[in-house]
């Protein structure tokens, strides 16, 4: 369990397991009223962690009587903006790697049968919160979202939360201690106060019944004093207006018919649902879609799809940092949408809220990934509860979204039998949690069958329902023309995406194809991979590695990577490399009629 509450909340008893996140509906939904923490936060960067046994969180002021002095002061501390990771925030944090406090004083007026929860978006990687200095609980994992009910803890006027963030790498960690992406510290996503009726919607699940394109089918889970409350769902476009009676554990279960105008990639079709119970009343937009697998088919709405995709980060374009804002999507998605995409691979870890929803608006379809990256501590029961969390609390919080089609379990894992067992636990997980999307990883183990042939037979594929293969033909080993002669099989009769193949070049390095780390060298090795992988039986879609080159500690070398991997078909301040247009010419052309013959 890696929530440390100190109080019941709501829990999912029926759908989902004791790992479930509490309470999902609180968070950035429509509807919700929500007083913004976000802003300047006052910080004490606290290398030692000496600021727990000091008790920093009580935020001191005054000496006890025969106490020893206080030595900190929030007030009189250096600020940092909250949501934002703090290593490019300030130069001497770029490198830090360890625990910091944050402070923050608000004032508040409580309102009467009104409960209120302190939510987080996400804080990289251990967070431990207090109110008024009183702990409220801990969260591990550095992407997704987390919340404590302060109801009873706020006082009337004045209140301050103390937030100590740890992003130091830990062996039995997810991920582990290494990574080929820069681990940003902080309070990286938005913190909010959100205030709801005393007895609210805690969670819901409003989909298409699966393998039906006109049956809507879902649940809604109250908590609260009042479970016997009538629940209603609305859905005004599509004339629909039904009420139910919760269970005893305030639980609704429903199915019912609706004629809907389907969402996907080319009608990114949203619908505004309202849930409405006692005082109680949320709003969100959904849209309707099937997503399954056929043989070696990835079926959208009854019709086979082929992923025009791309593999990115969550850092910000132009300023550099963990992404976060709705604009920093928009460059992003805008770069995709310019390729040609209908897919994107956000890696490796739950990319924020802003980046999910602006998918749905714009019809890009999602693969969404735990940072079970490289090498993790398979043995480790913690680490398997660790990663079983970030897992629930990713479907928890997407599990709404139409344009998140894929759960990934993890990325590039060695074949051993300790992560195998590891990971077809969380795909067990993942299927009882949410059995309408598809269950996958990224892969890169494949056997040798003859020089020329590569067979993917990792016995990981068994528990998976779309494969996703990395490699990288031309840049790692061998030289981009190899892929001509390169052919592929699959142990699995299952739809395999090329998770990743890519070359470094830093944009404006020109030279002979033939010359690494030119734009020339990336051409070649788009070109010759492009016509490689199209031959690939089962072969259902491509992501790139990568949209844009992002920071890496893993990257050294001096006027070329300057601790970047320079894979991107962007630069990170968002110049196109050449690279950029062979892969759009190709989707492009996928798009033509004559294409879709
Ligand atoms: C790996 C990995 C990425 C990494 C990339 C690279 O395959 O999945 O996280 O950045 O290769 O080496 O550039």
């Amino acid at each position: 369990m890696r929530v440390w509450i100190y109080f019941f909340i709501c829990f999912n008893t029926l759908a989902w397991s004791a790992s479930r996140p509490q309470n999902p509906a609180i968070g950035n939904i429509p509807g919700r009223t929500t007083v913004s923490l976000n802003g300047p936060w006052h910080v004490i960067v606290d290398p030692y962690e000496t600021g727990l046994h000091a008790r920093f969180y009580e935020n001191a002021t005054v000496e006890t009587p025969g106490g020893g002095p206080i030595e900190y002061n929030f007030e009189a501390s250096e600020t940092l903006n909250v949501p934002g990771d703090w290593n490019t925030q300030k130069e001497k944090l770029f490198f830090y790697e360890g625990p910091a406090w944050y402070e923050r004083r608000f004032s508040y007026k409580r309102r009467e049968h009104t409960r209120v929860f302190v939510y987080f978006g996400a804080a990289n990687y251990f967070a431990r919160v207090y109110v008024n200095g009183k702990p409220l609980g801990e969260h591990e994992g550095g992407f997704t979202p987390f919340n404590f009910e302060v109801t009873s803890t706020l006082t009337d006027g004045d209140n301050f939360l103390v937030v100590e963030v740890n992003n130091a790498r830990r062996v039995d960690g997810v991920p582990a201690l290494n990574t080929d992406w820069w681990n940003y510290g902080g309070i990286t996503r938005d913190v909010l106060l959100v205030e709801v009726a005393e007895t609210f919607v805690c969670d819901y699940s409003i989909q298409l019944a699966k393998g039906s394109q006109s049956d809507v089918t879902g649940w809604v889970q109250l908590d609260g004093g009042s479970l016997a409350q009538p629940v209603t769902i609305e859905i005004p476009q599509a004339g629909v207006r039904k009420t139910f009676s919760p269970d005893p554990s305030g639980r609704v279960e429903f199915r019912f018919p609706a004629k809907l105008d389907l969402w996907s990639p080319e009608n990114p079709k949203l619908y505004d649902v309202t849930i409405s119970s006692g005082a109680e009343s949320l709003h969100d937009s959904i849209g309707f879609r099937t997503i399954e697998v056929k043989g070696t088919q990835i079926v959208l709405n009854g019709k086979p799809v082929f992923l025009r995709g791309i593999s990115m980060h969550e850092e910000a374009p132009m300023r550099g940092g963990r992404a976060y804002t709705t604009e920093d999507a928009q460059t992003l998605f805008g770069w995709v949408k310019e390729l040609g995409c209908n897919f994107v691979r956000l890696t490796h870890y739950p990319h924020n809220e802003n980046e999910i929803r602006l998918a749905d608006r714009l019809g890009l379809l999602v693969w969404s990934e735990i940072p079970v990256y490289w090498d993790i501590a398979w043995k480790n029961p913690a680490t398997l509860a660790n990663a079983e969390s970030q897992l629930s609390e990713m479907i928890a919080r997407d599990h709404n979204r139409a344009a998140v089609i894929f759960w990934s379990l993890s990325n590039e894992t060695p074949v051993d039998g300790d992560r195998t067992v590891f990971l077809q636990k969380l795909a067990e997980e993942a299927r009882r949690q949410d059995p309408t999307r598809a269950v996958t990883s990224a892969l890169n183990h494949v056997t040798e069958a003859g020089p020329d042939k590569r067979v993917l037979d990792d016995p990981l594929g068994e528990s998976l329902d779309v494969l996703g293969l990395n490699e990288y033909l031309g840049w790692y080993g061998g030289r981009p023309e190899d892929a001509d002669r390169r052919q592929w099989d699959s142990k699995y009769a299952k739809p395999l995406i090329v998770s990743e193949f890519g070359a470094e070049a830093p944009h404006g390095k020109h030279g002979d194809a033939s010359a690494r780390w030119t734009e020339e060298y990336q051409v070649n090795v788009y070109n010759h991979q492009l016509a490689m992988i199209r031959k690939i039986p089962g072969f259902a879609g491509v992501s790139p590695w990568v949209l844009m080159d992002f920071h890496s500690p893993r990257r050294f070398l001096p006027g070329v990577q300057d601790y970047y991997n320079r894979k991107g078909l962007v630069s990170n301040t968002g110049q196109h490399k050449q690279a950029f247009y062979v892969l759009q010419k190709l989707y492009q052309q996928m798009q033509t009629p004559a294409a879709k013959q």
